[in-house]
């Protein structure tokens, strides 16, 4: 839903062009894009509270590795390639558990949850292995938002994680203004209400487009225009004229809901700016952060393959909301509804799309209007770490 507001026509052509279709077909173009994007930037992988307590761990896959998430004793929550350091079998055969120690299930090598090998079928009769050498190899982790971020950056080839503060908190302050804005919602303390995982047959990049734009509000969200009625000229903005905008709801709207009615308790510190408005961010390569009064919607993407994508939504409310739910006292599926639809009626927009990227009508690709063209940008940035990555 970014978009830059154009009062006026831009100079220039009003069409550009977009990526070829074979950029959304090729499985090459996909492993590629594994290699230089998700598996060289932080990923947003999982909620921190879902791993409360030491011993408990998730896997998650992020490019084409699998990753194990444990919460540690001693060193917080540490992430680990899924693979043992004997010969190579997954450590951890599920999707998620709660273990004193990760033990192999082939040979019985045993890593502590802060990786290093601490056990093995007569190692001590081999005293020169160094345990934190074949310790489970470490993958960097971030906590911010309540969530883990993990980057897969290889260490072994000289990689370094790209700066945190410079991509993820820089692609915030491009849409926010300022990083504090987002702290005004205190996403970190918020709790899920309601969490979603759509299965959309298309690739990655039609979903971050379609995020991007609005151009289709009018056509494919009537209950979002209901309660966003800028949204249905496709130019309600971000950014307009270089400022940050929120989108405003419509004046007989109650709250971000899927009639507007009246929402739930709403975040205590939010700024005026920032009441009665929708915000929405991309975080590259696979996070949008949408916020209202009332919740916080984030979605994290999980690419399969060059033609399906995993996507993760959850609903974040106030601590005391959430219990409330709970407790079976109050009911937020109305706030949940109104982004649900939004969900699916974009990622069958996506679907739609999908088998088309191969057809040869669609070739050389199809155009971005004015109101895309910043979309034009995302497609440099794509071209960009992809050619990078063809050229080693
Ligand atoms: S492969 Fe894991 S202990 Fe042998
Ligand atoms: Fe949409």
């Amino acid at each position: 839903m970014i978009i830059d507001h154009l009062d006026a026509p831009v100079p220039g052509s009003s069409l550009h062009p977009t990526l070829t279709g074979e950029a959304y077909t090729s499985a090459e173009v996909f492993e590629r894009e594994q290699q230089e994007i998700f598996e060289k930037m932080w990923n947003c992988v999982l909620r921190a509270d879902s791993i409360p307590s030491p011993g408990q761990w998730k896997t998650v896959t992020v490019g084409r590795e699998e990753i194990i998430v444990v919460r540690t004793r001693k060193a917080g929550i540490k992430a680990y390639h899924n693979v043992c350091r004997h010969r190579g079998m997954r450590v951890c055969t599920s999707g998620d558990g709660k273990n004193k120690t990760l033990q192999c299930g082939y040979h019985a090598w045993t890593y502590a949850l802060e990786g290093e090998l601490v056990a093995a079928p007569n190692l001590t009769s081999m005293p020169d292995v160094d345990r934190e050498q074949y310790g489970l190899k470490s993958v960097a982790v971030r906590e911010w938002l309540g969530y883990v971020w993990v980057c897969l950056s290889d260490a072994d080839q000289g990689e370094q994680p790209p700066s945190f503060e410079e991509t993820v908190l820089g692609e915030v302050r491009t849409s926010f203004g300022a990083v504090e804005s987002i702290d005004n919602y205190g996403i970190e303390n918020l709790r899920c209400g309601e969490s979603k995982t759509y299965d959309v047959a298309a690739n990655w990049k039609l979903i971050i487009e379609n995020f991007m734009e609005c151009y289709h509000c009018a056509t494919i969200h009537p209950e979002l225009t209901e309660v966003i009625p800028e949204f249905a000229d496709g130019l309600a903005s971000q950014r307009a004229n270089g400022e940050v905008h929120g989108a405003s709801f419509g004046e007989q709207i109650r709250g971000f809901t899927v009639d507007g009615s009246d929402g739930v308790t709403e975040f205590p510190s939010i700024a005026p700016d920032q009441e009665r408005k929708y915000y929405a961010i991309t975080v590259k390569p696979q996070v949008f952060i949408n916020t209202a009064p009332d919740q916080v919607i984030i979605h994290r993407m999980f690419p399969v393959s060059e033609s399906r994508t995993i996507v993760v939504c959850d609903w974040l409310f106030l601590p005391e909301v959430v219990e409330r739910v709970d407790a079976g006292e109050l009911d937020v599926s109305k706030s949940v509804e109104l982004f649900h639809r939004v969900n699916l009626q974009d990622f069958e927009a996506c679907e739609q799309t999908q088998p088309s990227m191969s057809s040869r009508a669609y070739r050389s690709g199809g155009a971005l209007v004015p109101s895309e063209h910043h979309i034009g940008e995302f497609h440099s940035w794509w071209t960009q770490r992809v050619e990078a990555g063809s050229a080693d």
